[in-house]
């Protein structure tokens, strides 16, 4: 049996039975090291790619083969069986992809006596060992992780922020709520002259319809006007994404960013659709969509960063104009089905902050400005606890 090693030694490492081997990624471990395997057509030989892709380091599990190449499900990068990026939807049918958008290939990947072996590197031995009755694969390894910092929902920055954790109206007078926030319970209560919430806490606020809370003292500002006309809030979700991860997804693509204090606002045309979005740290997002022919609508996202493996979603609709109900009731659904189908594959635990951890292309101007308004905020924070530090010290 191949034991689990950080470094690979050189050599066949078996990963998977070939026949369980088809159009969708394999995850496997080879000498300690994470690959997928997959056949890039059905019944064709087997390829091996490294496990995450460059763009956002999804993992590669939820990619679909489309004409002979593999299709990243995050925003449909295409890869050959070499491993080189060959397209970049967002760019457009004529661009050509940056070098470091390739995937990383074994040295080598054979199928013998049934098995499908790799071998990471170059190795002396030109085929694969025969396969015996104590032939298994090595357990699938843990994907590393980003070499810089990475914003989780735990993060000691988050607690300097205005967070959004209740419907106000789910606090009726005199009545308490338990909520979620930053991996604590916090209780609020409606009294006479206001919201209480224990434990103690910068502040508490409502806003936008929303109760809010600040554990430490905000470094950040809110969202400007956040929409006109008739509005409806959705059901809220819980999801396991990370909030910066869960932001990050739901920016899509952008160009002529304004960077602002805290936040940054962009926007993207199409000859049938302008956006303008506007994102205020930690994580409200607010979108003006004007569809061609149709209503404007704004669309209000507020994460709430409940535990190191839970968000909450809380999205508010609206419509300008003379609106009906069904106008409104598809804006909703339309904001419900996107952000339903966000999640999809395991972006690791936070977003990272580093831009050389990824992979930024032209369109990705919203996302760039993501991670350096968190990155300023992490900074801010910091900063704020060194000055109350300082005025502790001092006192
Ligand atoms: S294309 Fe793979 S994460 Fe964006």
């Amino acid at each position: 049996m191949a034991s689990s090693r950080s470094v690979p030694a050189p050599g066949w490492f078996p990963v998977a039975r070939a026949a369980d081997v088809g159009t969708t990624p394999v995850p496997v471990g080879a000498g300690g090291q994470a690959w997928v395997v997959l056949r890039l057509r059905p019944g064709g030989e087997v390829t091996a790619f490294s496990p995450r892709c460059p763009h956002r380091l999804t993992t590669l599990t939820a990619a679909t083969v489309v004409g002979g190449q593999l299709r990243c499900a995050g925003h449909g990068w295409r890869f050959a069986a070499d491993g080189r990026c060959t397209e970049v939807p967002a760019l457009g049918p004529h661009a050509v992809p940056p070098p470091r958008a390739d995937l990383t290939t074994p040295w080598a990947v054979e199928e013998r006596d049934g098995w499908v072996w790799l071998a990471p590197d170059r190795t002396a031995q030109q085929r694969p060992p025969r396969a015996g009755a104590d032939t298994v694969a090595e357990p699938v390894p843990a994907l590393p992780p980003p070499g810089g910092p990475v914003l989780d929902n735990l993060a000691p920055a988050l607690a300097h922020a205005w967070h959004p954790v209740a419907a106000a109206d789910q606090l009726a007078p005199g009545g308490w709520l338990s909520v979620r926030l930053l991996g604590r319970t916090w209780t609020l209560e409606r009294r006479d002259d206001g919201i209480a919430v224990a434990p103690a806490a910068w502040g508490v606020r409502e806003r936008e319809g929303m109760v809010w809370v600040a554990p430490g003292r905000p470094v950040a500002t809110d969202l400007g006007a956040t929409g006109v006309g008739r509005a409806q809030w959705l059901p809220p979700l819980r999801t396991a994404t990370p909030a910066a991860v869960l932001l990050d997804a739901l920016l899509g693509p952008g160009r002529q960013v304004h960077t602002l204090s805290g936040g940054f606002t962009g926007t993207w045309e199409t000859d049938d659709l302008r956006v303008r979005t506007e994102v205020a740290a930690p994580f409200q997002l607010l979108r003006r969509v004007e569809p061609a022919g149709g209503p404007v609508r704004w669309e209000l996202v507020l994460l709430q960063p409940e535990d190191g493996d839970c968000t909450r979603v809380h999205a508010r609709v609206s419509v300008e104009g003379r609106v009906t109900r069904p106008d409104l009731t598809a804006a909703a659904l339309r904001l419900q089905a996107a952000v339903s189908r966000l999640d999809p594959a395991d972006r690791g635990r936070g977003l990272p902050l580093t831009p050389r951890d990824e992979v930024h292309v032209a369109t990705d101007a919203l996302g760039a400005a993501l991670r350096t308004t968190l990155a300023d905020l992490v900074v801010a924070a910091r900063r704020t606890d060194q000055e109350e530090d300082d005025d502790v010290a001092a006192a």
